[in-house]
C-alpha cells in the first residue's frame, strides 16, 4: 500500500524535503546549450527543485547560476544587464560574478563593508554531454563530474537531444518511462481486420520484431542495481528461447529503452524537476558507434516540436487537448494523438500534476513502478538518517545501456546479456 505520506516523500523536491536533499547530491541537466549560447547574452530564468534562479554566460564564457532575486531589495535579475564579467541589477547597480561575489555597488560609499560581507546564492554549472548541468547541494558533496551516461560520452554527431516542458511531477514521468506494459496499448494502431486497437499491430511500423506482436502480455522481472534498476520484459520467442527487452532506470530520473532493431539508435529520457508540479523532459536518441542518420533523429516520433519562445512548451499541449483527433481515434489509433512522445505526455498529465498514488490499484504489469518507488523512497529515507546516495559519487556506474536480446530459456537475463548491457567505453570523460 502506497500511503499519502509515501506520495509526499516521493514527489516533494523543494529545499529541506528528504527527496529534495537527496536530489541536491546529483548533477542535474536543466538547460540546452543553445539557451546560453552567447557571451554577455540574455540571462535565462531558471526554476529548478522549487528554487527561482537566473543563469547567464559572462564575457569570458563562464557560466553562472544565481538566486533570481537581488540580495539588496529583491529585484528580479532577469531584468539585469549582463556586462563585463558580471550580471548587474539595474535598480541600484549591484553587480554579481558567476561565483556569486558582489563586484560593484555603485550607489554605496566606495569603502562599504557590505561588498565583502554579502554574497548572492550561486550554484556550480557545467556544460557536458550536449547539456548544461547544475549542482545545487553542499560544496563538500559535489561529485567531480555528471553521471557518465552513454549519450553524454558520444560525439555530438552521434546524439540528438531535445527538451520540453511536462506539466507533472518528475516521478509521474519516470513511471511512464519504465512502464513497458502500456506500450502495446497506448501506442497501438487499429487492427484493420478486427477494428479493435491494442491487439495485433504494435508500436512502430518499422519494428522488425515479430515477438512484440505475438506476445502482448510480457512478464516483467525487476532487478535493483547499484545505479538504479534493470527491468526485463520477457516474451515467448521460438520454442527454446525468450525475447527479452531490458529497460534501464538510472537514479534519480533517467531511463533508457532498447532499440527496435539491432544496431539501431537507443532512446533515453530524463525528467528533471522544476518544482513539484513540473519537470523538464529531455529526450535523447544516440548511437554509440556511428553518427545518426537523418531519418533516425526522430526515431518513433518521441521528440516533440515546441513553441519557439524559450518556454519549451510543446505545440500540442494540455490547452489544446494535445491535438487529439476523434476521427483518427475511431479509425486509426488508440488515442488520436500524433506521436509516441505526446501520447505519453498527454496520458501522464491527465492524471493531474501529482497523482494520488494511495488511490491506485496496481497489477502485475506494474512491478517496475513499485521497484522505482521503493528505490527512491529508500534513498530519501537514507538521506534522513545521514546516509548519502552512492550513485552521484560513482559516475562510471551509469555506463550501461538498454538492449533487446534473444536468450535461451533458463538463462538469467542480466547474466545472458552482460556484455550487451555495457556502454561503449570511450578513453576518458571529457567534461
Ligand atoms: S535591488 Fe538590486 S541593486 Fe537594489
Ligand atoms: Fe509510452
Amino acid at each position: 500500500m502506497f500511503t499519502k505520506a509515501d506520495n509526499e516523500k516521493l514527489t516533494r523536491v523543494g529545499p529541506g524535503t528528504p527527496m529534495g536533499k537527496a536530489f541536491r547530491r546529483f548533477w542535474m541537466p536543466f538547460l540546452m546549450p543553445e539557451e546560453l549560447a552567447n557571451r554577455d547574452g540574455a540571462p535565462v530564468r531558471v526554476r529548478l527543485l522549487g528554487e527561482d534562479l537566473i543563469a547567464f554566460r559572462d564575457s569570458e564564457g563562464k557560466l553562472g547560476l544565481l538566486d533570481r532575486y537581488c540580495p539588496h531589495r529583491q529585484v528580479d535579475l532577469y531584468f539585469g544587464r549582463n556586462e563585463q564579467c558580471g550580471l548587474r541589477c539595474v535598480y541600484h547597480g549591484w553587480k554579481f560574478d558567476t561565483s556569486g561575489n558582489i563586484v560593484d555597488m555603485p550607489a554605496e560609499p566606495a569603502n562599504t563593508p557590505l561588498k565583502d560581507e554579502l554574497k548572492i546564492k550561486s550554484y556550480p554549472i557545467v556544460e557536458w554531454g550536449g547539456l548544461i548541468w547544475a549542482y545545487m547541494g553542499e560544496p563538500e558533496h559535489m561529485p567531480e563530474v555528471p553521471p557518465e551516461i552513454e549519450w553524454g560520452l558520444v560525439p555530438d554527431s552521434h546524439r540528438h537531444i531535445t527538451k520540453r516542458l511536462q506539466e507533472t511531477n518528475y516521478a509521474q514521468g519516470v513511471e511512464g518511462g519504465i512502464d513497458s506494459s502500456h506500450v502495446g496499448i497506448l501506442h497501438s494502431l487499429l487492427d484493420e481486420d478486427t477494428e479493435i486497437p491494442f491487439r495485433k499491430r504494435q508500436i512502430s511500423p518499422n519494428s522488425a520484431i515479430p515477438y512484440l506482436a505475438s506476445d502482448t502480455a510480457p512478464r516483467f522481472f525487476v532487478r535493483h542495481t547499484d545505479y538504479g534498476m534493470a527491468i526485463g520484459a520477457r516474451r515467448n520467442a521460438e520454442d527454446d528461447d525468450y525475447y527479452w527487452r531490458i529497460t534501464q532506470f538510472l537514479s534519480p530520473f533517467y531511463t533508457m529503452i532498447a532499440p527496435n532493431k539491432p544496431g539501431g539508435p537507443i532512446m533515453g529520457h530524463a525528467w528533471v524537476p522544476l518544482d513539484d508540479e513540473n519537470c523538464w523532459l529531455f529526450t535523447m536518441t544516440w548511437n554509440a558507434t556511428r553518427p545518426l542518420e537523418p531519418d533516425e533523429l526522430d526515431h518513433g516520433s518521441v521528440h516533440t516540436a515546441v513553441i519557439p519562445d524559450g518556454s519549451y512548451r510543446p505545440l500540442v499541449n494540455r490547452t489544446n487537448d494535445y491535438g487529439r483527433d476523434r476521427e483518427h481515434q475511431r479509425l486509426r489509433s488508440s488515442t488520436g494523438i500524433q506521436g509516441i512522445g505526446m501520447q505519453d505526455t498527454a496520458i501522464q498529465e491527465s492524471m493531474g500534476p501529482i497523482v494520488d498514488r494511495s488511490r491506485e490499484n496496481l497489477g502485475s504489469g506494474d512491478s517496475a513502478i513499485v521497484g522505482f518507488r521503493k528505490s527512491l523512497l529508500r534513498m530519501a529515507t537514507d538521506m534522513e538518517s545521514g546516509i548519502d546516495p552512492a550513485p552521484p559519487k560513482n559516475p562510471d556506474w551509469y555506463r550501461v545501456r538498454s538492449v533487446a536480446i534473444i536468450l535461451e530459456k533458463g538463462v538469467d537475463f542480466l547474466q545472458g546479456a552482460t556484455d550487451q548491457l555495457k556502454a561503449i567505453q570511450p578513453e576518458k570523460h571529457s567534461a
